[in-house]
């Protein structure tokens, strides 16, 4: 499938999903969403990729949230029928592989919802996070209410989606939004650098890890723990766990296939 909305390359074990949009922000119309969930579902499939790092091109905006043309003339029904269908957050949330989001500027609304399907953000110095939906007169619906809350707790939840002030970076990692915020030159080498060491793990083993941290807020702890236990147990029938244990016995870096 060629793409006109994103770019997508993978080298060195590292796949790129950027959002080709700059001129709107990197705004989500629906033929992007669409080729964002075909790309996922190619890379799920590749075993070079690794860990994905998904951002938006230019230097202004990581995505400035939903297209907000389509939302004129929509009505609650045909709002519905266009949700129906794998949403973009959930294929990004239940991809398999690590996901970074590199967040290179405006993150507001859907962008911000993006992020949050992410496993890691990180952001740039100049990048600003926010939900701004109340200001259309709507609320956050791919994921925020939900996402955000689990991560920054309701408060500040609370606070961001009622008044839909975008916040910068700095307070964005003090409420834990993102995990780092970087100069926006070094931005790209800190993500890759980060991304080259998660991608030396076994893939079968991150695949355990991302399954088993998003039990935690899914279920209760108790069904959690069972859930990590199975996990744990899982990787014990890997050939990476053999190559891993043995690498260490024998004082050497492990080799991991992904098998
Ligand atoms: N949907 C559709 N188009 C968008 C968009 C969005 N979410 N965000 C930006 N754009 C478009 C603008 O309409 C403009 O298009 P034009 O050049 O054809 O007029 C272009 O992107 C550049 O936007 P502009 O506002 O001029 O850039 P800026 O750098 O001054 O401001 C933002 C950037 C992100 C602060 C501002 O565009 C904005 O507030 N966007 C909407 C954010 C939002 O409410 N998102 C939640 C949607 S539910």
């Amino acid at each position: 499938m060629a793409y006109q909305n994103i770019l997508v390359e993978t080298n060195d074990r590292i796949s790129f999903l950027t959002i080709n949009r700059p001129d709107k922000r990197n705004a989500l119309n629906q033929p992007t969403r669409n080729e964002m969930v075909h790309a996922l579902e190619s890379l799920e499939r590749e075993p070079e990729s690794r860990v994905l790092i998904l951002t938006g091109a230019g230097d202004k905006a990581f995505i400035a949230g939903a297209d907000i043309n389509e939302f004129e003339g929509r009505t609650a029904l045909t709002q519905r029928e266009a949700m129906k269908g794998l949403r973009i957050f959930t294929a990004i949330e239940e991809f398999p592989k690590p996901v970074i989001a590199m967040i290179n500027g405006f993150c507001l609304g859907g962008g911000l919802e993006v992020a949050l399907a992410c496993d890691i953000r990180i952001a740039s110095d100049t990048a600003r996070l926010g939900q701004p939906e109340i200001n259309l007169g709507i609320i956050p619906g791919g994921g925020g209410t939900q996402r955000l809350t689990r991560l920054v707790g309701e408060g500040k939840a609370m606070e961001l989606i009622l008044t839909g002030d975008a916040i910068d970076a700095a307070h964005a990692k003090e409420i834990g939004l993102v995990n780092e915020v970087v100069a926006a030159g070094d931005l790209r080498g800190r993500v890759v650098s980060l991304a080259g060491r998660i991608a030396e793990k076994s893939p079968v083993a991150l695949r355990m890890a991302k399954d088993a941290v998003k039990s935690a807020a899914r279920t209760n702890l108790r069904e959690g723990l069972e859930r990590e236990t199975d996990l744990f147990c899982l990787t014990f029938g890997s050939e990476d766990k053999a190559e891993g244990v043995r690498a260490f016995l024998e004082k050497r870096k492990a080799d991991f296939k992904g098998k």
